[in-house]
């Protein structure tokens, strides 16, 4: 069986987000949808190191952070003092029913061993009224396995996306991290009413395909190409060099589903 996927990103912490802000300004874009007022009791369901946080200290709210992953954590904690953060499975949270007034969970849902888990406890810590979002992983919008989708056939993200599609065929089709799931159905079955889609778009630059080798290392990418066979990992390493060699703008658009608590 697959390791849970919080162990890779907590062997990557030190590097995550750090080569590139790829997860920082998605977060920034996600804290704008969702705009919450000052005050407002926020909690980050998979903080990794913070891409919901900061921009949720910086409007003024009062921040709960979780994350199975103790060096995430410590780095978080390090960063960011005013959290109260944990070291926690959001799929069990050691949390009371409805102290929240927004919860927030980007691209974590997906990678969970149960997502409606993880759903049902966001729903369980909202106060009544309040209103859950996520972002990663929805079939609804073609943005399986957690990569944001992409529009543009030449674009960087297309052609990234192409080359995993590529590289697919040599790996256990349980491989890799994350699954694709349905938003909406998730979000019904766990009670939520008022259901949005939003979303959110970021534009990365990368200096050159060794940038972008190294981004792709330091975050979820890293399990397909752990788990790709020694000869194919080379010849992913090359193909993701050529691929910056055109366009080096990464570009990549999430949904930002979200359901309010009835009450
Ligand atoms: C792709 S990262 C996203 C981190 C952060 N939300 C961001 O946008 O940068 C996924 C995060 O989910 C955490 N995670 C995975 N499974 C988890 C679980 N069962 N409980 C808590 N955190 C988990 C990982 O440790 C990692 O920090």
């Amino acid at each position: 069986m697959a390791e849970p996927a919080w162990k890779l990103f907590d062997r990557v912490a030190d590097e995550y987000d750090q080569v590139a802000p790829f997860f920082a300004e998605f977060g920034t874009a996600i804290m704008e949808v969702l705009d919450p007022p000052a005050g407002c009791r926020f909690l980050d369901l998979g903080s990794g190191r913070g891409a919901l946080t900061a921009p949720a200290l910086a409007r003024g709210c009062v921040v709960t952070a979780v994350d199975a992953s103790p060096a995430m954590v410590k780095r978080l904690t390090a960063a960011y003092p005013a959290v109260t953060a944990h070291v926690m499975d959001v799929q069990a949270l050691a949390l009371p029913e409805g102290g929240f007034d927004l919860v927030g969970s980007s691209f974590v849902i997906h990678v969970l061993d149960d997502p409606a888990a993880g759903v049902a406890e966001a729903y369980r810590v909202l106060a009544p009224g309040g209103r859950f979002a996520f972002t990663g992983g929805s079939a609804r919008t073609g943005g399986g396995g957690g990569a944001p989708s992409v529009a543009d056939e030449t674009s960087l993200g297309s052609r990234l996306n192409g080359l995993f599609g590529r590289f697919a065929a040599y790996l256990d089709p349980d491989a890799g991290m994350g699954r694709p799931v349905d938003a909406a159905d998730l979000l019904e079955e766990a009670g939520f009413v008022d259901l949005r889609e939003d979303s959110a778009q970021v534009a990365i630059t990368f200096r050159d395909g060794e940038m972008l080798w190294q981004w792709a290392m330091s975050h979820g990418y890293r399990a397909f190409i752990e788990a790709l066979p020694d000869d194919r990992r080379q010849e992913f390493y090359r193909g993701v060099l050529e691929l910056a060699e055109d366009d080096r703008v990464l570009r990549r658009t999430t949904g930002v589903w979200s359901g309010r608590k009835p009450g």
